[in-house]
């Protein structure tokens, strides 16, 4: 059997037929959520609660990342101080002076490693989107279990729970912190 030098003949090398490493590779996403025990997250276009320690540690939180969110979410709380936003849309003609908009998650997920390389994307909401984040594969949830029941119009969306591994619980006034890592991420 005959060898010939590496990068010689007709047939390409293994290291030729390799796909190139992308510039930046996607950032594992984290989402970040407050959920009262029936689900809800929003009624009427607003939070249904008031819990200043939970701001405090969503601010904490996201500070410093790239923040995915939804076109909705967007136009009630506008971009955040200190961190790139990033809105997702359909509409191919929306613009924001103080956002990035993309039209799909992967798009969301490109423009956080541009911008925050080798961080987390901290997907931020709604309902939508978290759902959207969950369906291609998000890693981590950081949910602010809510002990209340309010009435709402926006829910959470349902997860496998037997597929998350809860890592750490921090019980504080009115809601505890859970941080959950998918089993097979
Ligand atoms: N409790 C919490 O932690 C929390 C956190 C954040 C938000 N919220 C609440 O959640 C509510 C909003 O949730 P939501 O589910 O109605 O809206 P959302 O996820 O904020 O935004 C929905 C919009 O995202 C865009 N979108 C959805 N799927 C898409 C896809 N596959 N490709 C491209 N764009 C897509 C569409 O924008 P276009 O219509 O422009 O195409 C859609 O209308 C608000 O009331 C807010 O208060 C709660």
């Amino acid at each position: 059997m005959s060898e010939q030098p590496a990068g010689q003949g007709s047939e390409q090398t293994a290291e030729q037929s390799l796909p190139e490493a992308p510039e930046n590779p996607l950032p594992e996403m984290v989402l970040v959520a407050a959920v009262a025990e029936n689900g809800v997250i929003a009624r009427d276009g607003a939070i249904p609660w008031d819990l200043r320690e939970d701001m405090l540690h969503f601010r904490r939180t996201t500070t410093g990342h790239a923040i995915i969110m939804g076109r909705t979410t967007y136009q009630e709380m506008g971009a955040l101080p200190n961190r790139t936003s990033i809105v997702l849309t359909r509409d191919t003609s929306f613009t924001a002076d103080d956002a990035i908009v993309v039209h799909t998650i992967d798009e969301a997920l490109q423009a956080a490693a541009r911008t925050h390389p080798g961080q987390p994307a901290m997907v931020v909401g709604g309902a939508q989107t978290y759902r959207l984040a969950l369906e291609a594969g998000a890693q981590t949830q950081i949910l602010s279990e809510v002990h209340q029941s309010p009435e709402g119009d926006t829910y959470y969306p349902e997860f496998d729970r037997e597929e998350w591994a809860e890592e750490r619980r921090e019980p504080h006034d009115g809601f505890d912190i859970v941080w959950l890592h998918r089993k097979h991420a």
